[in-house]
């Protein structure tokens, strides 16, 4: 079976982890340092999935065949705006179209918000070319807790969902 798009499950816990994992310790270790990739790491493994998943109203989905999750996308709805993080492939399936179809995906699931943001690293050159490929501008900049002690500057970034939405393939 190829990849589905899907709501992500309690089931899913391990494979969150294993993905989360393995793609922060692809990107994270070069462009925020060893000691914050350190520090990210052992905040997943204490807390568990609810490190990226608070539990607060946000919606978790995810890309997934029947033996591994590929992706992950988490966003909430809040006045009109569709807040969205823990956007991750893989890096074995990266420049496959995967985050382009979590992106899609969660553009359909969105109910209200007129707007989707979300904030990038400015030390993560592909994701801000990943986004802008998909319509996204910048609308600030700020520093942004990833977790506690670990803080780094990011690029707000935005699009209208009707962009995602009249742009899917
Ligand atoms: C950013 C990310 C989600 C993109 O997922 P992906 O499945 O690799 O993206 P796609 O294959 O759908 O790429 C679509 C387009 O985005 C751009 N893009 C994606 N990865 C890129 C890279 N490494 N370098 C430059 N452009 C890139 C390209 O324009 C690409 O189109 P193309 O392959 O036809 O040139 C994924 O690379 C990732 O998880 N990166 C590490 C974690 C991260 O930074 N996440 C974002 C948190 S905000």
């Amino acid at each position: 079976m190829p990849p589905n798009f899907r709501a992500t499950t309690p089931d899913d816990a391990a494979d969150l982890l294993r993905l989360w994992r393995d793609t922060w310790t692809a990107t994270y270790g070069s462009s925020l340092g060893q000691s914050a990739l350190s520090a990210m790491l052992k905040d997943l493994e204490h807390n568990g999935t609810a490190s990226m998943l608070p539990g607060s109203g946000e919606r978790g989905y995810c890309i997934a065949s029947d033996h591994e999750i590929d992706g992950s996308a988490i966003f909430a709805e809040r006045d009109g705006v569709a807040y969205l993080w823990g956007m991750y492939v893989h890096p074995s399936q990266q420049r496959r179209g995967l985050g382009s179809r979590l992106l899609h995906g969660v553009a359909g699931e969105i109910e209200t918000a007129e707007k989707v943001e979300v904030r990038v690293l400015v030390s993560s050159p592909a994701a801000i070319n990943f986004y802008r490929k998909h319509g996204f501008t910048e609308t600030g900049r700020e520093k942004t807790e990833l977790i506690n002690s670990v803080e780094t500057a990011t690029l707000v970034m935005c699009t209208s969902v009707e962009n995602l939405k009249t742009t899917q393939q």
